[in-house]
Formats: C-alpha cells, structure tokens, sequence
C-alpha cells in the first residue's frame, strides 16, 4: 500500500526514486563486486539494500545465501562477533529447508558445536552456534572461512554488514576485517553507513588497514521534482494537491530528508482533505509534529550536559555555523575553545550534526524545530 511511511523500513513501492543507486547495486552484486555505501540518515540505504537488492540477488540464483549483519553501536570485538554469528545462524536457517537443516548443519558446521532446536508451537527449527557449553561467541574469521570455503562453494552468497562505521572504535576490528575480506575475492560485498567522516577514516586514509578496499557509491538527494511527484501520488488519496514550489519549499524546510518529509507528509494527510496545500500548512504540521514529539525530544536531551545543550541551542538559532571556535560563538555560549571543538566532535560523530559547505548545523531537522521554539 502507498503511503507515507517512516519509524521503518520501507517496501519497494514506497522508496522514492534512489534508481541510480538500485540498478548499481543489483548489478554490481552479481557482479561480485565490493561496495561502501555512504549516504546521510534516513535516506533509505537499509530499505534498498534489505528489501530490493537482497531479494533481487535471491531471485537471481536458485540457490543463494544472503548474510545481514547490523553493526550499530559495536562497543567491542565479542559484540562484533556475537552480531555476526547472530546474523550468520539466521541466515543460515532462512537459507535452508527446514527438514534439511540438522543434515546440513553437519555438514558445513560441525567444528563449530552447532545446536539445532525446534520451536515447541511451530516446529520450526532454529539454529544456534556454541552457545550453550561456553556462552562465548565464535569469532567472525571462523564464521567467514566457513562462508567462503563451504557454503559458497554450493550456493551464491551475498554479504551486507550496515553501520560499518561503528567498527572504527574497536581496537583490532579493522585488521580483522581486512584479513576476512581478504578471503572473499569472488563473494559480492556492501558495507553501509551514514557517517561520512568516520566512514572516510577507515576507507580513505592512505595508513588504515582497509584503505582503497571496495568502490564507493553515495546515496545522493532525491531530485525536487521527483519526490514531488511521490508526495502527490500519496496526498491524491486525501483529496490533497500541492504545486510544484510548495512541494519544494516543504522539501527545503525539512533539509531534503525522505523521513522527516514523510513524516510531516503524514501529519498533513490527517489533518486537510480536498484542498490545496499551502506554505504556511506546513509549518503549521511542522508545529503539530513538534507538539507530538515534545516528550521525545524532552527526554533526548536529558542525557546531554547543561553545556552541550547549551551549544546545540547556539547551533540551531544562530547556525550554521563555520567557525565553532571563533570569539563570536565562544561568547555566545561561555565556553572554551577546547570544550567546544570535543563537544563538536563527539556530536559530529553521534550524527547529532553535520558539516556542509555552509558549516556545522543539526542533522535533524525536526530538532532543529524543536530547539528553536522550546528553548
Ligand atoms: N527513498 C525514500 N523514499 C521515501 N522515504 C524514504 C526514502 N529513504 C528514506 N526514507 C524514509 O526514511 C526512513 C528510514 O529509512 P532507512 O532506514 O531505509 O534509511 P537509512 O538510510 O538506512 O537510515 P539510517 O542512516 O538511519 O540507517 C523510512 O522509514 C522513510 O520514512
Ligand atoms: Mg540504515
């Protein structure tokens, strides 16, 4: 069903445009090609990646194994295991027959202690790896030999690990990972993220273990015109027309980001019928979206200092900003340059805010609403 949609993934029917991106991914993995997929929050790579180019990759082999590992929030090399084996035995279950899998988990798992139960209502089984006689993980290496030098060897495989990013603060992920890519030369790859910077940081520079690895392939802006056609189809079921600058305008006002735009989208299809959207509809939705959330920022934002809040308000009424440590915005929060440039980082890498061509401001941009009317 069309609609607008967000909190989720999305179906194929309701990702805007993004046929660039589509069509090289589809290809290029059956091409066994290696990408790194950067693209700013909520601009749909998990949803293209998960529920198109997987799909389209399964359909295109009669027998196929499709691994999805989320790293989001790794804070150690034993989480970074343990999401991969989780990924690895749910894959592993969807990829076989259920009345096949006790036999083909003998088959390619059996140095790795593997258990197979049976859900007692279903009598669906479910596999699980060496959990229970040591409640340690298996390393991921073993779990990618074991992919590389088994399982592909009878099926296609595809493998995605999103959030890649969030490897970069663990000591010792990095060299691992190149030693398991290493390995993979004819097994197609997407590492996904949203964090730019930190993302450059593990592929661009010249000294890090994973430099040059893979081709990049950035998310880019969905054209005005394009999402306005989206936003239409959608309002079509209300009654609802917008014309062509105000469909801009409500695109510019919400940074051009599909989810917050699918948002106040939302809240205008609940609240007009059978009309015209104007301007000032919108930022009387931006409102009622804010009035909605207030709780939810409230509570955000107490897990920030008086000091942090403090410069995300700066941010948000006087930004964006190019020179953080500068006299000018120093005073303005009574604060030292020190204090700012850490505070700058640490939200730079929370995706709290971002840097463009115009300087630091908040990524969010219903927070940044919220910042600037409740504070
Ligand atoms: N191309 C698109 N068309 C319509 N809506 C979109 C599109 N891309 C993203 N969205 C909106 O963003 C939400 C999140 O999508 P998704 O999780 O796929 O993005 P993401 O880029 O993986 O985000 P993150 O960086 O947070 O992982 C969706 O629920 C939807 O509201
Ligand atoms: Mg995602």
């Amino acid at each position: 069903m069309k609609g607008f949609f967000y909190d989720t993934l999305l179906d194929e029917e309701n990702i805007c445009n993004l046929e660039r991106e589509k069509k090289m991914l589809q290809q290029g993995v059956l091409q066994k090609k290696k990408f790194v997929v950067c693209g700013a929050r909520n601009t749909g790579k998990t949803s293209l990646v998960k529920n198109v180019v997987i799909p389209y990759f399964q359909k295109k082999h009669s027998k196929s194994f499709a691994l999805f590992v989320d790293l989001m929030e790794v804070k150690s090399l034993e989480s970074i295991h343990q999401r991969i084996q989780i990924g690895f035995e749910s894959a592993f279950s969807s990829a076989f027959p259920a009345k096949n899998l006790v036999a083909l988990t003998k088959q390619f798992l059996s140095q790795l202690r593997p258990e197979v139960s049976f859900d007692s209502l279903t009598g669906s089984p479910t596999l699980s790896l060496g959990i229970s006689r040591d409640k340690k993980s298996i390393s991921f290496l073993e779990i990618f030999t074991i992919i590389n030098k088994k399982i592909s060897k009878n099926m296609s495989v595809l493998l995605v690990l999103d959030e890649f990013q969030d490897i970069a603060l663990i000591p010792e992920a990095q060299g691992l990972f190149r030693q398991a890519f290493q390995e993979l030369r004819k097994i197609p790859l997407i590492l996904m993220g949203s964090k730019k910077h930190i993302l450059s940081q593990l592929f661009a520079k010249p000294n890090a273990p994973l430099a040059s690895f893979g081709e990049d392939l950035e998310f880019e802006k969905i054209a005005y015109e394009v999402y306005h056609q989206y936003i239409s189809e959608r309002f079509h079921f209300r009654k609802l027309k917008i014309d062509f600058p105000t469909a801009r305008e409500l695109q510019d006002a919400l940074f051009r980001i599909p989810e917050s735009i699918n948002i106040v989208c939302a809240d205008l299809c609940e609240n007009h019928e059978r009309k015209k959207i104007e301007p000032q509809d919108i930022f009387q939705s931006i409102d009622h979206v804010l009035e909605k959330r207030r709780s939810r920022f409230e509570e955000w934002l107490s897990h920030f200092s008086e000091k942090e809040e403090e410069i995300l308000v700066a941010l948000a009424k006087f930004g964006p900003i190019k020179h953080p440590t500068s006299q000018v915005f120093l005073k303005e929060i009574h604060s030292t340059a020190r204090t700012i440039s850490l505070t700058i980082s640490s939200f730079l890498d929370k995706s709290v805010i971002e840097r463009n061509e115009e300087g630091f401001c908040i990524a969010d941009p219903l927070l940044f609403y919220f910042l600037k009317k409740f504070r």
